[in-house]
């Protein structure tokens, strides 16, 4: 069955982005579904173009428009800061967002995050002239529902994958057909040395000892949580409520160690706003009727975290005070990634009933010359997650649950998991602050 007015809106690439005028905001859709033609197309433009926004979160294929050749064409503005774009940002060429990865779409709904057009990498439409955002739902799609024009490149390749993760053909301003493989990101502990891994495995034992039978769990971005999988083999009837997974998932679910029978919310289902993983995890979501794609503001909704029961989130940190106020996004004042989801976890998480947030790192990094707990965070650094939201801190050496304790009591828990090598430092210093004594 042929979709009526598709064909009359393919055009090649070039066309399709002169709908773009200077000083507009551009919103790219992110992950394995960057439009790398559209944006190629895009940027061959740049001297006609001057002060376009170019917006979007995590992606992973190289960004021609923060080049320095490019500056004051395009200026990037980071909801995520992922590699591709951190060298621009620190060198004061592009700019980043502090924002919940919850809120990005209220803000786009709410107009303060105006977007004059949005471009997205699509799936071709089913029958009924649908097509589905894929491997990447987060905020792209919101950002569609409120852009002034919305093209897209439509790739065979892209999976149609289910739940609130469709856009009607007739919404398409222009459409460009490509038909190329989906780039693919392999696993963070991939290049891990032996004893890293060595490190992972013991954080990650002591987190499945944190996971009840019939929990549902969130995995955030980074080694650890990536490294908690396979040791959960051995656990029942967990579910998924989890802003994105990537290929480690597939095996729990395989063996029906993951099936979602016991969720108090949405069961049977892996609820999700995106995977970054290979073609593995792309083939395995395509048309699963497991597989339920939402937006990062349904998803990251810490109401509706909440209403997970058992809900554990597990997230990473860059540095961690002994108060326990968490940086996660910067070293001091150099940006190395975002907020994303870590904050929306860790409330909806303790709003669940029998829920827990962790935060897992190892304790030192650089072969051990940096610890991750110090006295105060450096200077600039970003708090993530702060000291009254913090739960739970799991490094090799141990698990911390600060949740209702003193300033005292923490200090002397997260010494306790911090590398041996600087215990007698970090005592040192908190007695100069007079939180221990
Ligand atoms: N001081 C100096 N360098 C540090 C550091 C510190 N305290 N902590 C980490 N680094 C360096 C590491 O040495 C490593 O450098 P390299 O790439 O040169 O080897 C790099 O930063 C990455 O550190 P690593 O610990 O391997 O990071 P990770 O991949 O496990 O990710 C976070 C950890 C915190 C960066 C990641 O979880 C994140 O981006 N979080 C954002 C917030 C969040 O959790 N959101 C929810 C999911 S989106």
């Amino acid at each position: 069955m042929t979709v009526p007015n598709y064909k009359s809106k393919v055009v090649t690439a070039e066309e399709a982005v002169k709908v773009i005028k200077s000083n507009d905001t551009v919103h790219l859709h992110a992950n394995s579904a960057y439009p790398d033609v559209l944006v190629k197309a895009m940027c061959d433009r740049y001297k006609e173009l001057n002060n376009v926004k170019v917006m979007h979160l995590t992606t992973f294929h190289k960004a021609p428009y923060v080049e320095p050749k490019m500056a004051g064409h395009f200026v990037h503005e980071a909801l995520f800061t992922a590699g591709n774009v951190r060298k621009a940002i620190n060198e004061g060429r592009a700019d980043c967002y502090p924002v919940f990865l919850s809120e990005i779409g209220w803000l786009m709904d709410l107009g303060r995050m105006p977007i004059d057009v949005c471009m997205l990498h699509l799936s071709p439409p089913d029958e009924h002239g649908y097509c589905s955002f894929g491997v990447s739902n987060e905020v792209s799609k919101t950002a569609a529902e409120n852009a002034k024009i919305v093209i897209a490149q439509i790739n065979p390749k892209m999976p149609r994958v289910l739940g609130d993760n469709f856009i009607h053909v007739s919404k398409l301003k222009y459409i460009v057909e490509v038909d190329a493989p989906l780039l693919e990101v392999p696993m963070v502990d991939a290049n891990a040395s032996e004893e890293e891994k060595k490190v992972y495995q013991t954080i990650a034992e002591y987190i499945s000892s944190l996971i009840c039978d019939g929990a549902t769990l969130q995995m955030g971005i980074g080694a650890i949580p990536d490294a908690v999988l396979p040791f959960l083999k051995e656990k029942k009837d967990l579910g998924i409520h989890t802003e994105m997974f990537s290929d480690g998932l597939i095996d729990l679910i395989d063996l029906g160690v993951v099936n979602g029978e016991k969720k108090s919310f949405m069961p049977n289902k892996v609820v999700s706003s995106f995977v970054i993983g290979t073609n593995v995890v792309h083939d395995y979501i395509h048309n699963n009727p497991l597989i339920e794609f939402r937006s990062s503001k349904f998803v990251n909704d810490p109401v509706n975290i909440s209403r997970n029961d058992n809900m554990i989130s597990i997230n990473s940190a860059i540095q961690v005070d002994l108060s326990g106020q968490v940086c996660s996004d910067s070293m001091g004042t150099r940006i190395f990634s975002g907020f994303g989801g870590q904050v929306d976890f860790v409330r909806g998480a303790m709003r669940s009933k029998g829920g827990r947030s962790i935060l897992a790192f190892p304790s030192t990094t650089k072969n051990d010359t940096i610890s991750k707990i110090v006295p105060m965070l450096t200077p600039g650094s970003g708090v993530v997650t702060s000291r009254a939201d913090v739960q739970t801190i799991i490094t090799e050496y141990g698990i911390a649950d600060l949740y209702g304790k003193t300033l005292r009591e923490r200090t002397k828990l997260l010494i306790s998991v911090a590398h041996p090598n600087f215990r007698e430092e970090l005592e040192k210093q908190a007695r100069e602050f007079k939180w221990l004594w």
